[in-house]
């Protein structure tokens, strides 16, 4: 059953995930966009003068606003973050306050104000660099202190625990994201896709970090977005954590770069540069829970995935 006649608040629901959600939300309910604006991917869209969105440009460690703009919501979808690699390396203080603090918050504020679900965007970082076909009860892995890749992955872990922790205790209908590599139109942080997409349309150079053997599975942000409501209607969803990613969609990084430079019909060139980072190695979930539980199946491989991605970005660039 679609989520009907609900008034539901999208905290970081200026972002790339929120706003593809909130687009899919407004025609049947009232959405509160509570966002600092961090990053704006609303400025891609016209969902901000429709009649059933109120944007509220506001900071999740501001606990009385956060209070505030709760007030009257039926659910809460909390998403916003300190999030992508590059972000998080330059602001690791920032980012464990934002992704653990501002979800103890937006916690607090749910259960202040008895919302009826609380939707929670946790990550697949949670489980390491080494991921083949990751179940959600299996351990989780954390890295090394100091390297701020694991920084933003320890604060969203522990944002997790917080999160099942208030569904035990205050019996707050919780349900846990793990998403894997999100792409598409409108992404406003940075990454692989995103980069090499831009570079392959202007003929730049596309940069490989490392020998591009890095192994991931991308999701196309439309299936991420069904996941999603799939998390907000089912009633088996509460108190569950659950991966969501497309499987099907895997390929090497030096792979992937070859693929969006001939849908791109470019002549960059493709090179290999220094890397100075954590990276993940190789990365593929399992989403048999999400499928068994919710009837969750990605439906967009990589290349149609890609070839709207790139429509987008042709278009958006040349404005
Ligand atoms: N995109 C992915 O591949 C991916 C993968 C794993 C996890 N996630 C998680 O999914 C969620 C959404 O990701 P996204 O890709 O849309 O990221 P995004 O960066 O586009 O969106 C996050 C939003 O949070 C907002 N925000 C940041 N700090 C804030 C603060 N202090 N107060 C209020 N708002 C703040 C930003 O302005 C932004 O609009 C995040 O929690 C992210 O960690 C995303």
């Amino acid at each position: 059953m679609a989520i009907k006649n609900k008034t539901i608040l999208l905290t970081g629901g200026a972002g790339f995930i929120g706003s593809q959600l909130a687009k899919r939300l407004i025609e049947h309910n009232k959405v509160v966009i509570f966002d600092n604006l961090h990053r704006n991917a609303l400025k891609y869209t016209n969902i901000e003068s429709h009649p059933n969105v109120t944007l509220i440009r506001g900071d999740v460690l501001d606990r009385d606003a956060l209070f505030e703009a709760t007030r009257g919501c039926n659910i809460v979808v909390h998403l916003a973050a300190i999030a992508g690699v590059d972000t998080v390396m330059e602001m690791p203080t920032l980012t464990i306050k934002v992704n653990l603090i501002g979800t103890l918050n937006a916690l607090d504020a749910a259960v202040e104000h008895k919302v009826e679900r609380f939707i929670d965007f946790s990550t697949s970082e949670v489980f390491g660099s080494h991921v083949y076909m990751a179940e959600e009860h299996n351990a989780t892995t954390l890295g090394v202190v100091g390297e701020s890749r694991w920084t933003y992955a320890v604060s969203k872990l522990a944002a997790e625990h917080l999160v099942h922790s208030y569904h035990k205790e205050y019996k707050l209908a919780t349900v846990t994201i793990r998403p894997f590599n999100v792409y598409g139109p409108q992404q406003v942080g940075i990454g692989a896709i995103h980069t090499f997409v831009v570079d392959a349309l202007k003929g730049n150079d596309l940069v490989i970090h490392g020998d591009g053997n890095q192994i991931r599975a991308w999701c196309y942000v439309d299936d991420m977005v069904d996941g999603t409501l799939l998390c907000l209607e089912k009633d088996e969803a509460v108190g569950h954590v659950f991966n969501m990613g497309n499987p099907r969609a895997t390929v090497t990084v030096a792979n992937l770069a070859q693929l969006i430079k001939r849908l791109c019909n470019s002549k960059s060139r493709i090179v290999y540069g220094y890397r100075d980072y954590v990276d993940i190695e190789l990365r593929i979930p399992s989403i048999k829970k999400a499928q068994t539980m919710l009837g969750y199946w990605p439906k967009i491989d990589l290349e149609e995935g890609l070839i709207r991605t790139i429509e987008w970005y042709r278009s958006t660039l040349s404005d």
